[in-house]
This record gives structure tokens, C-alpha cells and sequence, in this order.
């Protein structure tokens, strides 16, 4: 992509609405443009980032074996008054009439719609476990939207859903779901950690909450520090090893988020020197909540007796547009972003500080094509600013990698490789540069 062809509406000064910094540099980077309160369009370097973290979900969804669907995001409302759900959502709810004066909303969540489709069609044993996923945009109007995308009106989700025969079955897809989130966030160069949470009515250790450390964050968390250590290896763990095995390692160690936390039970399980508190901010959050809907919707199976019974359920969401502020929290400077290569909108920057020469504008051009053809995504500053404004405008946007194009190209064929985390940078043949950029990015 030529940043002359590009929108990207980038500004200089941090617009005075944004209090934390991922959301000031979102906006400086000109990756979103606000609607209205909570809710944001999405620009096309933002958009690129969102389609980046929402395909690593995907992935991850489907690798767990886990089927994609697509519910609508306008639901009839009589499905939340089976539940029981449509008058305990209160405000946050968007409700709306349709021309023929009928109850509909815009989808907070999916449970009701969900546990519909599944009873519509899957009566016995012998169909379960069933797991269905679909992404996309949900409407809660929260009472504080605020930071961005982080806590929006509109957001987009990622919203798992699990039907099995029983409690035993169930915990196997929640450990499933588990094991799934860490590989998930493990790929977008986060640390996640799952935290015990409210269960409910229920009870029971099945609901957690994954939280990325970060002082921004609205959560406050206490954990063991030992839990850090735990799924070094988790890319290499498989969906038919010994799951329960591995979850219960991470439930051996003390974490809780705020409102499961019990000072007495932290100091009881956790030596002084490994207590940790912090803020973080909640990027996924699996529950098992047994039979709460199936039960008022009557979603019965049929189990090897031939006895009928409402199947067991969890739910497991991931914040997509919610991670896009979240990396950033945890990965920036003050010159600006700093994406992680697997969600970086492009790869490599390439910026031309000699626009009006003809030889550097040649060996730009034909970088430019040579690093496409190997089919990595490149962005190249062709346009005619002085170099300052390349430098910081390159810097802000957060590319992993700069090839920065000057004096010596010209006089000597070599240009500079900038790594923009790090902040080193080597001088490089012209003639070399695709082998290092290969050996930089595969
Ligand atoms: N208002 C919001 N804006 C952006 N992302 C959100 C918002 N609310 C929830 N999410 C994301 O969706 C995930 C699942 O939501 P859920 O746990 O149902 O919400 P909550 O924790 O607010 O009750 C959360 O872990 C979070 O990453
Ligand atoms: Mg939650």
C-alpha cells in the first residue's frame, strides 16, 4: 500500500477526550473515528489490526473444534422473556419496536438465541457435546462507556457457547475453552491470566476471567506470582493431551479479580513474597453455568436411558475490538504503538526520505515491489514530507519493522533496517534487503 493511495488521518496532538493512552494513539493513528458516545467506525488501519486479532480467534476456534455460525444481531424479544433475562437487563438493553409494533432488541449477548437454535434441532446423547462460536457486534448501553474501545456501546465479541449431557462432559469443554484462550492470546504477544470469578447461584470453580496486567486496566487483581510461570509451553499443548491436568496447574495457584477476592483466603494461600495485586483489563471470560437457561427454555436431551433432561451449558467470550486498545496498553512507547508482528496491520514501513530524487524514488519503487511479491504487507511513505514528520508518523503507527531509504542509497546502495521495538537499526545492501526482511519476518 502506497500512503499516498491511504487514508490515514493521523494527528498531531492528543485530542483532549482520550484519558489513556491506548485510546489517545488510536485516535492519533487514525485508526477510529468516534459515532457517538461508545461507539466508533473503524478506519482502514484500525479495521486492518480488528480483522488481524479477529482472524487469530478464528483460527484458534476452529483448531479447538469448535463450529462458526453467525447469529443475526437483532433478536425478537419473546426469547428473553422465556429466560426471564428481558426485564433483568434493564437499560443496558437496546430495545426497539418493528413496524408491527413487536418487542426486538439488539443483541447484548446470544444464550437465549443460541439455546434456541440447539433445542430446535439436538434431542439425544448421541449429537453432544455440541460447541458453537459466531463474532460479532454487540450493543450494551453501558452506563460509563469510556477508554476508547475498551469499554464501548458497540463492541465486537467473539461468543462461544457449549451443550453437553452433563457436569462431568461440561467441564471437559470448559477446559477445552481454557486451554484455547491461552493459545489465542499467546498469538497476539499477551500474556493472559485466568483469575477465578463469580460463579453465581451455581457455584462450583468454572467461571474465569483472562486479564492482561496492565495499570489501565478497570479490573483490580490479586494473584500468586507463581501462576506467571505456569503455560510456558502452551503452543505446544494439544486438544487430545490431558486438559484437566493442565487447568488444575493454573487452579493450584491464588488469582481472583475483584469481586471474587477474600483477603482472609489470599493470605491463607499465598506467601507474602508471592502476592501480587494490580490492575488489569479483562480480554475473555468462560463460565459453565449448568442448566440456568435450559431449564426455563426447555432444551431437553435425551440421555443412554432414554431419560429426558435440560442440557448443560457454558459461555466463552473474547473482546475483540476490546484487545485492539489492550495491546496497545501493553505494548507502546512515547513515540507511539508498538504492534506485535501477528497483529500488526503491516509488517514493514517503508519510508522514501528522498521523494524528490530519481534514483532513491527507483531503488524505493523497487523495494517496494520486491517485498510485496514475497507477501508481506508493507506500507510505503512515498508521499513528500520532510523527514521528520516520516520518522514520527512511521513511529506512531507501530510497524514492526522500518526500511528507511536516504543520502547513502544513493551514494553508497545502502538503506537502513529499523527494528521499531527494539530500536536498532543495521545499513544494508540494496541487493540484500529481501533476504533480510525474509529472515526478519519468517
Ligand atoms: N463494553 C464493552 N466494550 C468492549 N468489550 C467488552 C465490553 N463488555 C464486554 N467486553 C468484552 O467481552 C468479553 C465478554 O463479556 P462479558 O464477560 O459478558 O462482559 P462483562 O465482563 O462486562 O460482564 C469481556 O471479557 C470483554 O473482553
Ligand atoms: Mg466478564
Amino acid at each position: 500500500m502506497k500512503l499516498s493511495n491511504y487514508f490515514l488521518p493521523v494527528l498531531k496532538e492528543s485530542p483532549s477526550e482520550a484519558e489513556i493512552v491506548s485510546h489517545k494513539l488510536m485516535l492519533r493513528a487514525g485508526m477510529i473515528s468516534q459515532s457517538s458516545s461508545g461507539i466508533y467506525s473503524w478506519l482502514p488501519l484500525g479495521l486492518r489490526v480488528l480483522k488481524k486479532i479477529e482472524n487469530i480467534v478464528r483460527e484458534e476456534q476452529d483448531k479447538a473444534g469448535v463450529n462458526e455460525i453467525l447469529m443475526s444481531t437483532i433478536q425478537p424479544a419473546d426469547l428473553w422473556k422465556e429466560s426471564g433475562r428481558y426485564e433483568d437487563y434493564g437499560k443496558e438493553m437496546l430495545r426497539i419496536k418493528d413496524r408491527q409494533e413487536r418487542d426486538m432488541l439488539y443483541g447484548p449477548t446470544n444464550e437465549e438465541q443460541v439455546t434456541d437454535i440447539f433445542r430446535r434441532s439436538i434431542k439425544s446423547y448421541k449429537e453432544l457435546p455440541q460447541l458453537l462460536y459466531h463474532i460479532q457486534w454487540k450493543f450494551r448501553d453501558e452506563l460509563r462507556p469510556r477508554f476508547g474501545v475498551m469499554r464501548g456501546r458497540e463492541f465486537l465479541m467473539k461468543d462461544a457457547y457449549s451443550f453437553d449431557l452433563n457436569l462431568e462432559s461440561s467441564e471437559s469443554s470448559y477446559n477445552k475453552f481454557f486451554v484455547c484462550y491461552l493459545k489465542t492470546f499467546e498469538r497476539m504477544g499477551l500474556k493472559a491470566i485466568p483469575m477465578a470469578a463469580d460463579t453465581g447461584p451455581i457455584g462450583g470453580d468454572m467461571s474465569h476471567e483472562f486479564i492482561i496486567i496492565s495499570k489501565t486496566g478497570e479490573s483490580e487483581i490479586y494473584f500468586d506470582k507463581n501462576i506467571l510461570d505456569q503455560g510456558e509451553k502452551i503452543s505446544e499443548i494439544g486438544y487430545e493431551d490431558n486438559l484437566s491436568t493442565f487447568v488444575q496447574n493454573f487452579k493450584n495457584y491464588y488469582s481472583a479479580s475483584d469481586e471474587k477476592y477474600d483477603q482472609k483466603e489470599f493470605d491463607q494461600n499465598v506467601n507474602k513474597d508471592f502476592q501480587m495485586t494490580s490492575k488489569g483489563i479483562e480480554v475473555g471470560h468462560i463460565f459453565s453455568f449448568g442448566t440456568k437457561y435450559s431449564e426455563s427454555m426447555r432444551a431437553n436431551v435425551l440421555d443412554g436411558n432414554g431419560k429426558e433432561g435440560p442440557v448443560f451449558m457454558g459461555s466463552y467470550g473474547i473482546g475483540i475490538s476490546r484487545l485492539v486498545g489492550a495491546i496497545i496498553e501493553y505494548s507502546h512507547d512515547e513515540k507511539g504503538i508498538i504492534w506485535p508482528n501477528e497483529v500488526a496491520p503491516f509488517q514493514v514501513g517503508l519510508i522514501n526520505l528522498k521523494s524528490n530524487d530519481d534514483k532513491a524514488k527507483k531503488i524505493a519503487d523497487e523495494i517496494y515491489s520486491s517485498v510485496l511479491s514475497l507477501n508481506i504487507e508493507i506500507l510505503y511513505d512515498d508521499k513528500s514530507d520532510n523527514a521528520g514528520v516520516k520518522f514520527s508518523r512511521m513511529d506512531l503507527i507501530g510497524l514492526p519493522f522500518q526500511i528507511i531509504i536516504g543520502n547513502k542509497a544513493i551514494s553508497d546502495n545502502l538503506v537502513e533496517i529499523k527494528n521499531r521495538k527494539t530500536g536498532e537499526a543495521s545499513e544494508i545492501k540494496i541487493d540484500s534487503i529481501s533476504d533480510k526482511i525474509k529472515e526478519l519476518i519468517f
